[in-house]
């Protein structure tokens, strides 16, 4: 018995945890499988691909620019051409920023590139997933309602399509780019709604799909890494002791390519657990070893 070979795509994949993603994903996976590379920028995911240590599967560089409104589209489109679907997507590409970056001036690009580039990504990728298939967005602990004001809840909570969570992301935008959103109860670190408004949209597509995906064993879900040394960390922490993105990959390819937990569907995964949305859980005071993202 044959069975088709294997298709996998990382975006944001040219550095940090993208880049470790698909080393691992070739790794694990067999000569007849294929990685896809993907980055915004020509010469650095030729470079990228270049560098792979070469076992395992192919890795092939595909230029993927998130914040372009067709992108995920097009390739898409070209991928189903190619392989007829895929089995692996991990939605990891983010706009790095510093403390020293004032938020009005950099969150349309931000929420282009870290929301609305994710949920086109979703909207592209998702009807390609085969049987058996995972699309995996990280996100971080920072992406759950505990650490929004409770006044906000109601704008992430129950959400019921990447449409309605893009109508949230673009008013807290909105809030943001006229000051409006520090008076309104919003956090000041941008992180932290974008990554709230990322989990709420694995859990929109997953209410959509939830019964079928469930026959079909496919996993939609969204994962916290934790801290990691990468250079967009170190703009804001001493990272010097975090995990590598090597070791930070480990258990998102796990989730990727290891049995699915039906528990994890359309949740926030940490570390094989599923992190409660809901705030103030018992998960969210415990202590944890990589700190709080
Ligand atoms: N680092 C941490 O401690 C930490 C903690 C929790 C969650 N996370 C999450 O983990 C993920 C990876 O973080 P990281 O630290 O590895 O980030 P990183 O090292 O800054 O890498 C970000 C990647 O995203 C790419 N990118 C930026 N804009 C893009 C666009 N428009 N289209 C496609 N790709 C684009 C970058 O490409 P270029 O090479 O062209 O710049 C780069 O490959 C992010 O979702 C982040 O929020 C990280």
């Amino acid at each position: 018995m044959t069975t088709t070979p294997k298709v996998a795509l990382v975006t944001g994949a040219t550095q940090g945890l993208g880049l470790a993603l698909v080393e691992g994903l070739a790794r694990r996976l067999g000569p007849a499988d294929t990685v896809y590379l993907t980055g915004r920028d020509a010469g650095r995911v030729a470079h990228a691909v270049d560098a792979m240590p070469g076992a395992g599967a192919r890795v092939l560089g595909e230029v993927l620019d998130v914040a372009e409104h067709e992108a995920a589209a097009k390739l898409a489109d070209r991928l189903r051409e190619r392989h007829g679907g895929v089995d692996v997507v991990f939605g990891n590409a983010v706009m790095r920023i510093g403390p020293d970056d004032d938020p009005r001036a950099i969150i349309e690009s931000y929420v282009e590139v870290n929301n609305f580039g994710t949920t086109r990504l979703m909207r592209a990728f998702a009807p390609l997933l085969r049987d058996g298939g995972r699309l995996v967005v990280v996100a971080s602990t920072l992406g759950t309602l505990h650490y929004l004001a409770p006044v906000l809840h109601d704008r992430f909570a129950g959400l019921t399509s990447l449409d309605e969570v893009d109508e949230q992301v673009a008013a807290w935008r909105d809030a943001v780019k006229d000051g409006s959103a520090r008076a309104g109860a919003w956090p000041g670190f941008v992180n932290i709604p974008s990554k709230i408004a990322l989990v709420a949209a694995v859990r929109a597509l997953a209410g959509q799909r939830r019964a079928e995906d469930a026959r079909r064993g496919i996993l939609l879900a969204s994962t916290c890494p934790g801290m990691i040394n990468t250079p967009t960390s170190a703009l804001w922490w001493d990272v010097s002791g975090a995990a590598t993105p090597a070791q930070a990959a480990v258990p998102l390819l796990d989730l990727a390519l290891g049995p699915v937990d039906p528990d994890h569907y359309g949740e926030l995964v940490r570390y094989g657990r599923v992190l409660p949305w809901s705030p103030l859980s018992p998960e969210h005071l415990m202590p944890e070893p990589n700190i709080i993202l």
